[in-house]
């Protein structure tokens, strides 16, 4: 064993994230915009943006510092974990990604990019059936109408009342998505409608107006992030079991249960 990677992310806490920012703020402020060669780091950039002055204290500055962690880092982590895990949990899967990968990307130090890799069809299901399996977020995410009341079904549901779901509610919904606790790509290869309708289903990155901002970047990270390590490194799973994966504690983004060490991988 050369090395152990985990995934388990480690820069979530509020201490981590306030101490970097406030370095990040440190260092923007000891230097002038016109002083940096090269780039930035987005906290060192964050006073130079066009916003009202009282977003640009320190407590709003952190805040978004944890925005960013919270809503980008352990989302496309925890479904990069669901792809190595279940992959090796089941080797089958696992050939047949690295049999389409071999043949779009010959050359291991050339991965193409995402607008290529997002044509390959394999991969596409993975990636689907891994953001599934990751629910995004696990709380129930709070929405209400200011203005009119709602109907659904039989019920009325006033105005001002804030309704919430999780996405465990769907996404693993039996109806729509059968044996939904099973890592199964192909349930995302019957056919172009059928991936469709499925993907109307899949709330990972909810819906609707206030959906996932980052979508797009987290598509092009889950792309490019596996294509690469599954192009050119051959893992095995060290001491991982599905308790490691499956979504058990809700911190907003889901985590799994209280003692896990994550996703733990020698790389050979
Ligand atoms: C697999 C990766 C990701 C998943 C599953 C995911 C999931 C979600 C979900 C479910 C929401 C809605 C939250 C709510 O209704 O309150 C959301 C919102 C948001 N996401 Fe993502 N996200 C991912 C990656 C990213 C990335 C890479 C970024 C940007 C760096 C990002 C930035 C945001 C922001 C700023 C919001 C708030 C949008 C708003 O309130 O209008 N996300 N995300």
């Amino acid at each position: 064993m050369a090395m152990t990677f985990s995934f388990y992310p480690q820069a979530n806490t509020l201490q981590n994230v306030t101490a970097r920012t406030k370095a990040a703020r440190e260092r923007s402020l000891a230097s002038s915009k016109s002083d940096v060669v090269g780039n930035r780091v987005v906290m060192e950039e964050y006073l130079y943006l066009n916003l009202p002055e009282q977003d640009k204290s320190l407590a709003v500055q952190i805040d978004t510092a944890l925005l960013f962690v919270t809503a980008g880092f352990e989302t496309t982590a925890f479904t990069i974990e669901q792809a190595v895990f279940h992959l090796h949990d089941q080797p089958t899967l696992l050939s047949k990604l690295h049999e389409e990968l071999v043949i779009a990307i010959p050359d291991s130090h050339l991965i193409p990019p995402w607008s290529e890799l997002e044509k390959l069809p394999y991969l596409s299901a993975i990636i689907q059936e891994s953001l599934r399996m990751s629910l995004g977020a696990m709380s129930r995410l709070p929405r209400t109408n200011t203005k009119h009341d709602l109907h659904y079904k039989s019920w009325t549901i006033p105005k001002n009342t804030y309704v919430g779901m999780s996405a465990q509610f769907t996404n693993y919904n039996a109806d729509i998505f059968p044996d939904p606790y099973t890592f199964v790509p192909e349930r995302w290869l019957q056919s172009v409608d059928e991936s469709k309708r499925l993907g109307r289903y899949m709330v990972s990155f909810s819906k609707g107006s206030r959906k996932c901002i980052g979508i797009h970047l987290a598509y092009a990270e889950l792309y490019i992030t596996l294509a690469t390590i599954f192009r050119r490194f051959r893992f095995e799973l060290y001491e991982t079991t599905r308790r490691d994966v499956d979504p058990k504690i809700d911190y907003f983004a889901p985590k799994p249960e209280h003692g896990s060490l994550g996703v733990r991988l020698p790389v050979r």
